[in-house]
């Protein structure tokens, strides 16, 4: 499949032929395709859903439910998370730009111009692409409408050699530079993350944050998600929080400053795929609007681009069975007694990994790498890309 790019000035008006990237093999995805269409229009429990366009939402109604998307299509809502992304910004001065992924009929799009941003808006659907355009009629210096799945923006280590876009392509192309890392935040990024594979998501950018690689290799990218409740609650959840607190909350919380900037009702959005009727009252179901903004002091002098894989992998396996203390894991890692590392930095010996706060993994990690305590022979051959298969 082959899709094209649309020609605009930040393209040079070349015409881009941008492949459709395919997924790497080693990532499974729980996907269960419906058969049939099957749209849920979560306003039809509101009394004016005027605001709803007509040719939005046929698009919609006639999308696939396996593809698996969500739109905002609320103006009200729309504004308001425009309003909280540019807040205390003037962009006209400054060179922030705001990446929309899966940006649809452009409600949202459209907010975000008239706060006087520069948008770059992605869309992996050809349907919506003139939506899109068409708002290029009033504002024309400040859109990109770029044809491209952020979802699965560098999931292929080949993209390049198949002619396929990459974030280094796509940054090249919008004139969009790197800067170092303790500079302030050169990109927003903001969209719907796809519920069905919300963990695989989330997990493919803790990779790229800790390697700095893919959008973080150009600065600290900040991420504005709309994910579910669940996911937000595993975000910041704190020990003894058994439910929630897990590898994504310490990895997170490590590497972020986490704020929550809104709840958004279901109702303010069109969605494609039909949840299975499992009692959920998908009605009042919210949104959360979740931003991750990487902390400039995440990279010390012992947790690096270069060892931060072992850093999650370590946190990985601290978490395989909770309810074991955690000195017995960390003596699989370490030449040292793990009860001594533990008491100089004055843990409680008998912690178990559920028990510990992010910072401490930090801490830990680091006093393990700065006395080269770590046993590197054990994980070199483990397979690194088979996050998505941790279980909650
Ligand atoms: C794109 O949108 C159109 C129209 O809404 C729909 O028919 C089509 O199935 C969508 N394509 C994908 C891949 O979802």
């Amino acid at each position: 499949m082959t899709f094209v790019a649309l020609v605009s000035p930040l393209f040079g008006g070349r015409q881009l032929t941008l492949a459709a990237s395919t997924l790497r093999s080693g990532l499974r995805f729980s996907v269960r395709p419906l058969k049939g269409q099957s749209v849920r229009l979560g306003l039809h429990n509101l009394k004016k859903p005027s605001f709803v366009r007509a040719d939005i939402a046929q698009k919609v109604a006639s999308m696939d439910s396996t593809s698996d998307r969500r739109f905002l299509v609320c103006p009200f809502s729309a504004q308001k998370v425009a309003s909280q992304l540019t807040r205390g910004r003037n962009f006209e001065k400054s060179k922030t730009f705001l990446l929309e992924f899966e940006a649809g009929p452009g409600v949202l799009t459209q907010k975000l111009l008239n706060t006087g941003a520069h948008v770059i808006a992605l869309e992996s659907n050809k349907s919506f692409l003139p939506n899109l355009e068409s708002l290029k009629k009033e504002f024309e210096s400040q859109l990109e409408v770029v044809h491209s799945n952020f979802v699965k923006l560098d999931t292929n280590p080949y993209a390049l050699l198949k002619g396929e876009l990459c974030s280094e392509t796509l940054f090249n192309n919008l004139k969009i530079f790197e800067v170092p890392w303790t500079s302030d935040v050169p990109l927003k990024v903001v969209g719907i993350v796809p519920p069905k594979n919300e963990r695989t998501f989330i997990w493919k950018f803790t990779y790229f944050l800790y390697e700095c690689s893919s959008i973080y290799n150009y600065g600290r990218i900040e991420l504005n998600l709309f994910v579910s409740e669940r996911m937000y609650k595993v975000f910041v959840a704190k020990p003894p929080d058994k439910k929630c607190y897990q590898p994504l909350s310490v990895l997170w919380q490590t590497a972020c400053d986490i704020h929550l900037l809104h709840k958004i009702p279901c109702s303010s959005f069109l969605t494609t795929s039909r949840k299975k009727s499992s009692g959920s009252n998908s009605v009042n179901e919210l949104l959360y609007l979740v931003q991750l903004t990487p902390r400039k002091d995440l990279f010390t002098d012992f947790l690096t681009t270069a060892n931060s894989k072992t850093f999650i992998m370590m946190v990985k396996q601290c978490f395989g069975k909770a309810s074991i203390k955690l000195h017995n894991k960390l003596n699989l890692w370490t030449y040292e007694n793990a009860k001594n590392l533990l008491r100089e930095l004055g843990i409680p010996e008998d912690v178990t990994a559920g028990g510990l706060y992010p910072e401490a993994y930090k801490s830990l990690f680091e006093l393990m790498e700065q006395s080269n305590r770590i046993d590197r022979s054990l994980f070199c051959d483990i397979d690194l890309l088979a996050d998505d298969n941790v279980i909650l």
